[in-house]
């Protein structure tokens, strides 16, 4: 197991002899390492079992530092960058050769994005290279939003992990490209698409496609839990599925008829910034109960539940 705690130094110290460090940011704990090593890449690629093809999310503490990155920052990043970083922002840019192929999986363009987290940003000041981390989860399982979910995962393939607390926003980042001068955005996440329009005008929402995705956080099974998990009105299934243990994740409301211990209500005041911060655990909590199938309902489509919605619907089993 890695040993958990909130010692800077020793993140420093890892990240810079090319080791990896599990590490929070605002959003869920990345799996650090330097992103313009190839050797530092090929760990986190082993580590996460993540496929080459799928490119990496590279992390830096300013727009000043990505400019050492990118060709170049077209003017609606910049506004993006000055209204919204640090912050739950990706932004697709072409990318300059510094950056290793290996690590945009032989893309010419790299996502980079500036965390708000105060630790993440310490450890990403202190630093001369900027560090490609990826969700510290295995492949297409949930993201991690406490230090204990990375080492729960893959504690065996890192000796430490930055403890920064449960993660404030709770679901990734949203992740925004500009082609021919509309804004395109391939994941929904974190800051939501009402924030990105009120600053940009109209945007197109691409994140649904799965033929060849260009985001694979766009494929279908993403982030599924190991139980079926059905997605629908909570109250007509409990009438289907009521013969067999259930568990519920609810937004706001709790269901009498099923025991509590056996419910996740994401935010019983209806808040969705709190549902958000709740969800990826309470998946992880459901999927430890002796319950055979997952019950759960979208919360209202607005904000932040765009990309909640989002995450249901890719966990969930076609009916
Ligand atoms: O909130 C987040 O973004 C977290 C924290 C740790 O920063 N990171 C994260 O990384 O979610 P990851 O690797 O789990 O998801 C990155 C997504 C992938 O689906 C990848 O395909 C997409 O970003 N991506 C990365 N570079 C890209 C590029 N050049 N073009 C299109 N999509 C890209
Ligand atoms: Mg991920």
């Amino acid at each position: 197991m890695a040993e958990i705690g909130k010692d800077i130094v020793r993140a420093i110290k890892l990240l810079e002899a090319g080791e990896l460090v599990g590490i929070p940011t605002e959003t869920v704990y990345g799996l650090a390492g330097n992103a313009l090593n190839a050797t530092a890449i090929t760990k986190i690629f082993v580590a996460k079992n993540r496929p080459y093809f799928d490119p990496l999310i590279v992390h830096v503490p300013s727009i000043q530092q990505a400019e050492r990155y990118v060709e170049s920052v077209p003017e609606k990043a910049l506004i993006l960058s000055s209204l919204f970083w640090p912050g739950p922002l990706t932004m697709v840019l072409t990318k300059k050769k510094i950056i290793p192929d290996l690590a945009t999986a032989g893309l010419d363009t790299v996502g980079i994005r500036c965390p708000r987290h105060p630790l993440a940003l310490e450890v990403l000041q202190k630093l001369d290279f900027p560090l490609a981390a990826p969700s510290a989860n295995p492949f297409g399982y949930v993201s991690p939003t406490r230090p204990e979910h990375v080492n729960e995962q893959i504690g065996d393939k890192i000796s430490y992990i930055l403890d920064g607390g449960p993660c404030p926003v709770g679901i990734e980042s949203t992740i925004v490209g500009f082609e021919d001068h509309q804004t395109v955005v391939y994941r929904l996440g974190g800051l939501s698409i009402e924030n990105i329009e009120s600053a940009l005008g109209k945007v197109t929402i691409q994140s649904h496609s799965t033929a060849n995705p260009k985001a694979p956080g766009q494929l279908k099974s993403h982030y599924a839990p190991r139980k079926w998990l059905v997605l629908g009105n909570i109250g007509q299934l409990l009438k289907t599925y009521g013969q067999v243990p259930v568990g519920i994740l609810s937004f706001s409301k709790s269901f009498q008829e099923i025991e509590k211990r056996n419910q996740i209500v994401l935010s019983p005041s209806g808040n969705l910034e709190e549902a958000a911060r709740n969800l990826f655990s309470g998946l992880r909590e459901l999927d430890k109960m002796e319950v055979t199938v997952i019950l759960a309902e979208e919360v209202p489509d607005m904000g932040i539940g765009k990309a909640i919605n989002d995450r249901l619907r890719r966990a969930a089993v076609q009916p």
